[in-house]
């Protein structure tokens, strides 16, 4: 028998450091960058609000996306949202950047941060940019 509660202890050290850098990464991006939600849409509404909360909002909007996608192109479901006192569509440049017009000090401003380039702009337009 070796000295088995030092292994597991040393391993225990050893996996913790290793997982160390994720856990910085995780929080990082919202750290530093410093997104602004003074849009004139946002602006007009009666509550300054997301379509879910903004912690939830900060790392799982990717997710409320891919639902909104999956809703609306697979099962065709294009009812809009109550949000703020207003109806918005669940849609990327017709609900998200509705409100968040301010694509490069807000979205840009996180991802340039995290280092993330989501491809979706390949399709999708942002109307403050002058493409539609
Ligand atoms: C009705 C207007 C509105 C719509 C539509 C909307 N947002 Fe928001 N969003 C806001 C407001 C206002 C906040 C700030 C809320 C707060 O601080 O409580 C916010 C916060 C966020 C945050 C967190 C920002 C931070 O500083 O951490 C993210 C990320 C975000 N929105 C992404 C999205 C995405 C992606 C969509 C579409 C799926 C979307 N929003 C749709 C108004 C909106
Ligand atoms: C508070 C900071 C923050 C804001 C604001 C923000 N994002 Fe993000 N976004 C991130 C981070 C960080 C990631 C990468 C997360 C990961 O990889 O788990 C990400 C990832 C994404 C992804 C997935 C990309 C991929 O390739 O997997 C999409 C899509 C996205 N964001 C869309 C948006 C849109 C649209 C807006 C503006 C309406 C927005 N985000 C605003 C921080 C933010
Ligand atoms: C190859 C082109 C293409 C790319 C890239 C793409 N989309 Fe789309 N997306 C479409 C098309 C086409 C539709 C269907 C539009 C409709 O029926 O209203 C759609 C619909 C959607 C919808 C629902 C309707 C709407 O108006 O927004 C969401 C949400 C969406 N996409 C999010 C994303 C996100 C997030 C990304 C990046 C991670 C992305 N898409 C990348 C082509 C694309």
């Amino acid at each position: 028998m070796y000295n088995g509660g030092k292994i597991i202890a040393g391993l225990v050290i050893f996996f913790g450091l290793l997982t160390v850098p994720f856990f910085i990464n995780a929080v990082k991006p919202t750290s530093g960058a410093n997104p602004s939600i003074d849009t004139p849409v946002i602006n007009s509404l009666d509550t300054k609000e997301c379509v879910k909360p903004a912690d939830y909002m900060r790392i799982e909007h990717m997710k409320v996306l891919d639902e909104w996608r999956d809703e609306v192109v697979r099962d065709g479901d294009r009812k809009t949202i109550h949000v703020g006192g207003k109806d918005f569509q669940k849609s990327l440049q017709n609900g998200c950047m509705e409100c968040h017009s301010n694509k490069k000090q807000f979205c840009d401003e996180c991802h340039k941060y995290a280092g993330v380039k989501p491809y979706c702009w390949s399709c999708h337009f942002v109307k403050e940019e002058g493409r539609i």
